[in-house]
């Protein structure tokens, strides 16, 4: 697979890698990417944070193709918000790289701006969160705000959060195809 992938490879790695479950959650790669794209589609998000919304994990698929990781290792950060960005450049814009980039810095954010935000993660993002780097201070939360595209990366990591319910029915991937077509046009 080169650096570069067209909409078809995604797609395509979506559906061929995105059985997986989603790393100690309940639900798989592809039902969490299709989830976070729903609850973003629903809340009138932009083609742009839609389309983030449904590539946010896309590292991980990435890093499961490559072998690169054949067993997740949960001691370590995977960087996974990293992975997809060179493989992602040449089609879309920041609009919809800073948002993937930022969404784990979202959740660090979130955990020093928002009271009673820590105790709403779930038991695996939370041990992500300590291999991350932990809660931003005040500092960091300031500076990660004056960034561009902060704001849609905060709505995703919201989305992101509840995007783990087993058997949520959702609109399947096909629909958010052209989704990403606009997207990328937009670029
Ligand atoms: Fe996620």
């Amino acid at each position: 697979m080169s650096t570069s992938l067209t909409l078809d490879e995604i797609a395509g790695l979506l559906q061929r890698r995105g059985a997986a479950q989603y790393g100690r959650e309940a639900v798989s790669q592809l039902d969490h990417a299709l989830q976070c794209a729903h609850l973003a589609e629903q809340a009138g998000e932009t083609p742009a944070t839609v389309a983030a919304a449904l590539l946010h994990d896309l590292g991980h698929l990435l890093a499961a193709e490559r072998q690169q990781a054949p067993e997740p290792d949960d001691r370590r950060d995977d960087l996974h918000q990293y992975i997809a960005l060179p493989f992602l450049r040449h089609l879309f814009d920041e609009a919809v790289l800073a948002p993937i980039r930022l969404h784990v810095d979202a959740k660090r954010y979130l955990c020093q701006a928002e009271p009673g935000y820590f105790d709403t993660l779930s038991p695996a993002s939370v041990h992500s969160l300590a291999l991350q780097g932990g809660a931003f201070n005040e500092q960091e939360a300031r500076a990660f705000l004056h960034q561009p595209f902060a704001a849609e990366a905060v709505r995703l990591r919201r989305y992101d959060d509840l995007a783990k319910v087993a058997g949520q029915p959702t609109p399947e991937l096909g629909h958010y195809l052209p989704v990403l077509a606009q997207a990328a046009r937009q670029a």
